[in-house]
């Protein structure tokens, strides 16, 4: 039987400040939220092993657990290849980057563990390793996927160069990059051409700068974003978060933002954002908020 393709819901729901690094939900309180992202029809959630010190897959594994009828409603993507210093990793002595083989399987094993499930929907190599063999990924990927334990694979934080040297060897779908107004490279730096190129949809984590868009600062960047932008929202009667939301949107590649929200009423103020279209002056102005400069 021939894998599905790979179809994502307009946003995807980051597990990352869920569990121990964020909010800490208790189990009610992630059913509770799982169950209200469905009802909206957001049906991705993002992990990686991880997150809340290898903590949050386990989280959401318990849910899936008390719920397996969750578990076809679900898109569930995780990511492998950083190794945290742990105290639930003691083998660990340093930080660093693992695209081994062995670890690349291993880890998938543990985030199959953790989340109870039998299959991961898409598998992300985390960030790129200096130490890269294109070859040894590849493997990696063909025994998951021949097992059936993973249905796509993808990276993240991959340069251009990076990314088409490993879809060489096996087929990716999928790039999780930065991208936001607060962090503009994509847009100059190729990722989001080769993105289009290969007609494949970017995911864009911290799509509002990890909250720092919204704290007050001396960050001249950031008083710039939050004078222009408050006033254009204003203007189009919506949030400044839900104007930067639809500023992402616009860009031709497609964009799908990994919200890193655990508040529902921001997710559902995120969904009211997919109705707002800006002009294309309104975009360069939010542009050139964040660059300080006119364009040349
Ligand atoms: N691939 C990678 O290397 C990588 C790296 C980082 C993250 N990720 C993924 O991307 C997801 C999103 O990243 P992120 O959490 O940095 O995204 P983000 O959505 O840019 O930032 C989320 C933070 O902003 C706050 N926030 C959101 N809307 C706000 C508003 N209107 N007013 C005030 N504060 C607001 C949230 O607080 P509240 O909870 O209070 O709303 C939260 O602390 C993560 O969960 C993870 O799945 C991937």
């Amino acid at each position: 039987m021939s894998t599905p393709t790979l179809n994502f819901s307009p946003f995807i729901i980051g597990t990352m400040r869920l569990g121990e690094w964020g909010a800490k939900m208790t189990s009610a309180q992630l059913e509770a939220f799982v169950e209200a992202c469905l009802e909206l029809g957001l049906k991705d959630f993002d992990h990686a092993d991880i997150y809340g010190n290898y903590s949050t897959e386990a989280d959401f594994g318990k849910l899936l657990q008390q719920r397996p009828d969750l578990r076809s409603k679900i898109q569930l993507t995780t990511k492998s290849g950083i190794k945290l210093v742990s105290e639930n990793r003691a083998n660990h002595t340093i930080k660093s980057y693992d695209s081994s083989k062995e670890h690349i399987i291993a880890s998938a094993e543990k985030s199959l563990a953790y989340l109870s499930t039998d299959h991961i929907d898409l598998l992300l190599i985390h960030r790129p390793d200096y130490l890269m063999d294109p070859h040894e990924i590849a493997e990696a990927f063909e025994i998951l996927k021949t097992s059936g334990k993973v249905l796509h694979f993808g990276v993240s934080n991959f340069t251009p160069v990076q990314f088409d040297l490993l879809n060489k060897f096996t087929p990716l779908v999928n790039n999780q990059i930065e991208a936001s107004i607060m962090h503009l490279n994509p847009f100059e730096d190729g990722t989001l051409l080769q993105c289009q190129k290969h007609g494949i949809r970017p995911t864009a984590w911290s799509p509002l700068g990890g909250g720092t868009i919204f704290q007050e600062s001396d960050d001249p960047k950031i008083t710039r974003i939050q004078s222009i932008g408050k006033a254009m929202a204003e203007k189009h009667g919506v949030q400044l978060d839900q104007l930067l939301m639809a500023w992402l949107l616009m860009h031709p590649a497609g964009i799908i933002p990994v919200l890193g929200t655990s508040k529902l009423e921001r997710v559902k103020d995120a969904m009211q954002s997919l109705k707002l279209k800006l002009s294309r002056e309104e975009w360069y102005v939010l542009w050139k908020a964040s660059t300080g400069e006119e364009i040349a």
